[in-house]
């Protein structure tokens, strides 16, 4: 365990960090906005320290309230730190809705973040959640592969941004469909268990192929879910975020005290 000072100077707020194993860091934060801060500064250093000679920088984001803070962080203080026409923003997963619905995720990520920056709409691959599930699915898989590097037969993505909710899904992976941490496919349709809401999702073979999978979890109402999932509990095998596991990389998890409130006991 280690106590250190925020890379935004000392005395602000102090973040305690678990390095559990090698491939798993949780990242402890005093509030939502000290976290999202520290992550808006971590991405943009990933982005500017990689090598995009050969491939540009792929980043996948996940929708859903949490991000919120981040994307307007990355706007308001970061919008010209990084040469955004080397980075391409892809989604995890989306709603089944136009983009001008408040449920779209490429909506909510555009009004706070892309659409507040000069990254080039080229950079910008949403998923066209007002198209026929299925065929969207297929049609955003070629486009992924397209733009990816494949590495073990699958696409490859930098980062990898994803949310928990409180069933334990990720992504649009809800309870009962873990099967899709085993599938060979890279996106595919689901439906919310208790909002029926369709979703088009990227599969776990994919988000496990990526080298940074940074998991973004705020509020006591996650509390128990987390506690699950890396904490102490037993029954893990319920939850589909609890089948996050890089093949080669690491799981970061970045979490406010609330949310982290039953795994530091
Ligand atoms: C979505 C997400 C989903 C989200 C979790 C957590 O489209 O809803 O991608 O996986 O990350 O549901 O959502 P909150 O951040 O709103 O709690």
């Amino acid at each position: 365990m280690g106590l250190y000072g925020s890379p935004l100077g000392r005395g602000w707020w102090w973040v305690i960090y678990f390095k559990i194993n090698m491939d798993r860091i949780i990242r402890i934060f005093p509030t939502p906005q000290a976290l999202a801060e520290s992550l808006a500064l971590d991405l943009i250093n990933k982005i500017n320290e990689a090598d995009i000679s050969v491939n540009p920088f792929t980043i996948a984001l996940s929708g859903g309230n949490t991000p919120k803070l981040l994307f307007s962080v990355l706007a308001d203080k970061f919008a010209r730190s990084v040469t955004w026409s080397n980075v391409h923003f892809l989604w995890v997963d989306e709603r089944c809705v136009p983009p001008e619905d408040p449920e779209s995720n490429f909506g909510m990520t555009n009004e706070v973040f892309l659409g507040r920056t000069d990254i080039p709409q080229k950079n910008i691959h949403r998923i066209r959640g007002e198209d026929d599930p299925g065929k969207e699915a297929e049609r955003y898989s070629r486009e992924i592969n397209e733009l990816t590097v494949q590495k073990n037969g699958l696409p490859f993505f930098d980062v990898i941004l994803l949310g928990l909710g409180e069933d334990g899904h990720t992504a649009s992976i809800f309870p009962g469909n873990e099967k899709l941490f085993v599938s060979d496919k890279i996106c595919v349709t689901a439906v919310h268990p208790s909002t029926g809401q369709k979703r088009i999702t990227i599969t776990g073979g994919v988000i496990n192929n990526s080298t940074e999978i940074i998991f973004m979890v705020t509020g006591k109402n996650k509390a128990g879910i987390v506690n699950n999932i890396i904490g102490r509990a037993d029954n893990k095998k319920q939850f589909p975020a609890s089948y996050v596991k890089p093949a080669e990389g690491k799981v970061l998890w970045y979490l406010d005290e609330e949310a982290a409130m039953l795994i530091k006991e």
